[in-house]
């Protein structure tokens, strides 16, 4: 009886725990943001070209444990990418590991503050991403050395000797063992453990792991030292850190299996007794340590299982033909979108997150169980997550008939939106924001709303899409920047410059997608030079000629009064002062009513000959940034929470 709790405590803590038990070793050595040439103007490509290689990457890495990209057509919007796993981890661990790679590479996020490329240096894994093709590169300026402050205690002439035979061994060694070499010297206290690895593109392995191993003497006498450079990774420690394939791993799995063997084997009853105890005090070891992990897995993993929300990453992979680039349908800031078909045969739209949740499961999963409750005509439902996979999932209802920038701007081959269309369009839109805002217990600040995240259904009811990403997201500052990074031109000027998150920043991005849809026109303020839409209605309100704002492809098929009280309600939404814009309720009350509109005073950003306003803005959108993590308590700021590039 002993045995079979024994077993089954043993197969329950493996199932439970799977890989946790193994060490993806995703501990960051360092972080280098570079900015190689001066930024050129071709932002939003260069964005979306670094999004959807990461996604890229996640793939490669994930069936070969290693991957490269070159994303991006013309100009200065292309962009390189490279991600390796060490050679001796698994691939779960590789996937761990890399997954929280993606999240570190995200602060350095391009175009703030001028970067155009960064690098991330986990234990187990690299990421790299750049502005031009470095893939062969052995040596570059920024390469660096990490010693450990914590010091070795015993003989240091002896380590030191130590350390030097065993990098010369590596340096040597590895470029003739296919670029990968672990090696240690064994002797009393001062055993040295070392891992030499080229990255599977560097043109000159030999040079670059001569140039670490005389980089890595200088640590000792730090326990542990690392060198990494553009092309290779050296690691000497006093810990056996690496996996060694015929040493005895510990992972969950092996100490299962090995018990089995000893057990069908082994028939002495006093021998029994010895390894059931023996196992009993290392099981009970290993649980103290992770009862906490085990505790939030357990609680979570019943609590997930029984929830209609969960879908198995297994399905939704399948559902996407393994994220088959054919059933993209689309890419934001904060992850891709592919369309799906489950099992059993409905149609659904699968997020795929760049950003990994395993920091805060728990609040994901009841963020997405409150959020999968909030239904509405001109929402877009939330159907379900999956979190057990190498990479956090959102499952949403599948809405088919594109969205409105795809309509207004982007296709040519859609007919044209007529104005009672485009009238139903901006009742159903604000009818969802008013829900979101003030129709369920939760109060819901959308902060994305742009002309991609309205999307069309058959009879072309608006859906919004994409909403309570802020709130599933509490801990992870870099999902700001990115909204940023999208959609500057839609942002509130209080939010752009004081952080300042409120619904009527949400009235704001509202306001501007009504005077798109009305005007025809995109609101390229961030672009600067050109005049923005919302001067040119303003103008046009001075001077009593709103009519003539309305988009010139209609050929006066509008109702002009109607045209001029929703350009009006436009500018409402639009007023500099956040206090003075309208709650949604009561834009759809003026928006379907026939009661009286206020006079909107002057939007932001509007005045004659505004100069070099565009770079204006875009500093303050980064400084915007760091309000927000200043305000977050933690107080790091970009700057001081990784190395200065040197
Ligand atoms: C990055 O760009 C900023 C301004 O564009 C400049 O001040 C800084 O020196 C640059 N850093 C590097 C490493 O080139
Ligand atoms: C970016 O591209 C434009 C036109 O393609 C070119 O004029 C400009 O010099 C480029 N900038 C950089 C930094 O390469
Ligand atoms: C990188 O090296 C490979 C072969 O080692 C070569 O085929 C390729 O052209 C090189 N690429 C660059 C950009 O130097
Ligand atoms: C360190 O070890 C070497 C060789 O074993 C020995 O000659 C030396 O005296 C030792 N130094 C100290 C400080 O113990
Ligand atoms: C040599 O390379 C192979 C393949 O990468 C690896 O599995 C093996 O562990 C390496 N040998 C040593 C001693 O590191
Ligand atoms: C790997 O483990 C085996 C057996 O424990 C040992 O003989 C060998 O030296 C180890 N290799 C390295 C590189 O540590
Ligand atoms: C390093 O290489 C030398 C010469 O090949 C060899 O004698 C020595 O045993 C090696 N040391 C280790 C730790 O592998
Ligand atoms: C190993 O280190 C301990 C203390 O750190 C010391 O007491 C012991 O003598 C050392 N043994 C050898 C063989 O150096
Ligand atoms: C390795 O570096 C040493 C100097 O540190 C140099 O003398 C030697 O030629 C280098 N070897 C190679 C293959 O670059």
């Amino acid at each position: 009886m002993g045995i079979s709790i024994l077993l089954r405590a043993s197969v329950f803590l493996s199932v439970l725990l799977g890989s946790s038990l193994a060490d993806p070793r995703a501990t960051l050595v360092a972080m280098i943001c570079t900015n190689m040439t001066a930024v050129g103007s071709d932002r939003g490509p260069f964005v979306a070209n670094f999004v959807a290689a990461l996604d890229s990457l996640t793939t490669q890495l994930s069936s070969k444990g290693y991957g490269s990209v070159t994303n991006g057509g013309a100009g200065n919007s292309s962009v390189y990418a490279f991600g390796e796993c060490m050679k001796d981890l698994s691939q779960s661990d590789c996937n761990l590991c890399f997954a929280q790679c993606k999240i570190q590479i995200l602060r350095c996020f391009p175009f703030q503050q001028g970067i155009r490329g960064g690098r991330v240096f986990f234990d187990g894994c690299y990421l790299r991403y750049d502005d031009y093709n470095f893939f062969n590169d052995s040596l570059s300026p920024v390469d660096s050395t990490v010693c450990a402050t914590e010091k070795f205690s015993g003989n240091t002439t002896v380590f030191d000797d130590h350390v030097t035979e065993l990098g010369r061994n590596l340096s040597l060694g590895a470029p003739k063992n296919g670029s990968f070499l672990v090696g240690s010297v064994i002797g009393g206290n001062t055993s040295v453990f070392g891992l030499a690895q080229c990255w599977k593109y560097t043109n000159d392995c030999e040079k670059c792991l001569n140039n670490s191993f005389s980089r890595i003497v200088s640590c000792p006498p730090s326990r542990e030292g690392r060198v990494i450079n553009a092309g290779c990774y050296m690691r000497y420690s006093t810990e056996k850190f690496y996996y060694n394939n015929t040493a005895s791993a510990t992972t969950g799995g092996n100490s299962g299996r090995r018990l089995a063997i000893i057990l069908g084997s082994t028939f002495s009853g006093v021998a029994l007794l010895l390894i059931i105890l023996t196992m009993a005090i290392i099981t009970r070891k290993k649980a103290l340590e992770r009862r906490k992990e085990r505790k939030l897995l357990g609680h979570l993993a019943n609590k997930v299982n029984k929830s209609k929300l969960n879908f198995s990453y297994e399905a939704l992979e399948k559902a996407t033909n393994y994220f088959h680039s054919s059933n993209k349908l689309g890419q934001g800031g904060s992850g891709s979108v592919y369309k799906g078909i489950l099992s059993d045969g409905k149609q659904v739209a699968i997020k795929r997150l760049v950003f990994n949740t395993r920091q805060w499961v728990e609040h994901f999963f009841n963020e997405v169980n409150l959020m999968s409750n909030i239904r509405h005509k001109n929402l877009v439902r939330l159907l379900g997550c999956s979190i057990t996979g190498p990479e956090s999932l959102l499952v949403y209802e599948y809405i088919p008939n594109l969205s409105l920038l795809d309509h207004l701007f982007v296709r040519t081959d859609t007919e044209l939106l007529n104005w009672e269309i485009r009238c139903k369009i901006i009742l159903g839109i604000a009818e969802g924001l008013a829900h979101l805002h003030e129709g369920s217990t939760l109060r819901i600040i959308h902060r994305d709303i742009k002309l991609s995240n309205i999307l069309l259904d058959e009879d072309f009811t608006p859906k919004v899409a994409d909403f309570g990403l802020a709130r599933l997201f509490p801990e992870d500052k870099t999902h700001i920047s990115t909204a940023i990074v999208g959609t500057i031109g839609y942002m509130a000027p209080e939010y752009v410059v004081r952080g300042k998150l409120t619904e009527r920043a949400d009235v704001y991005s509202y306001g501007v997608v009504m005077t798109e849809i009305i005007t025809g026109k995109r609101n390229n303020s961030f672009c600067g030079n050109s005049s923005s839409i919302l001067q040119m209605v303003w103008d046009l309100y001075a001077n009593g000629r709103l009519c003539e704002a309305v988009d010139p492809n209609l050929q006066g098929r509008f109702r002009e009064e109607e045209a001029s009280r929703i350009l009006q309600i436009a500018l409402l939404c639009v007023q500099a002062s956040g206090e003075l814009r309208p709650q949604m309720s009561m834009v759809v009350r003026m928006l379907s009513d026939n009661c009286e509109i206020p006079s909107p005073t002057q939007p932001p950003f509007i005045s004659s000959g505004l100069s070099g306003s565009a770079s204006e803005r875009k500093r303050s959108a980064i400084s915007s940034f760091q309000i927000e993590t200043d305000s977050h308590s933690s107080g790091t700021t970009m700057s001081d929470s990784f190395p200065a590039p040197r």
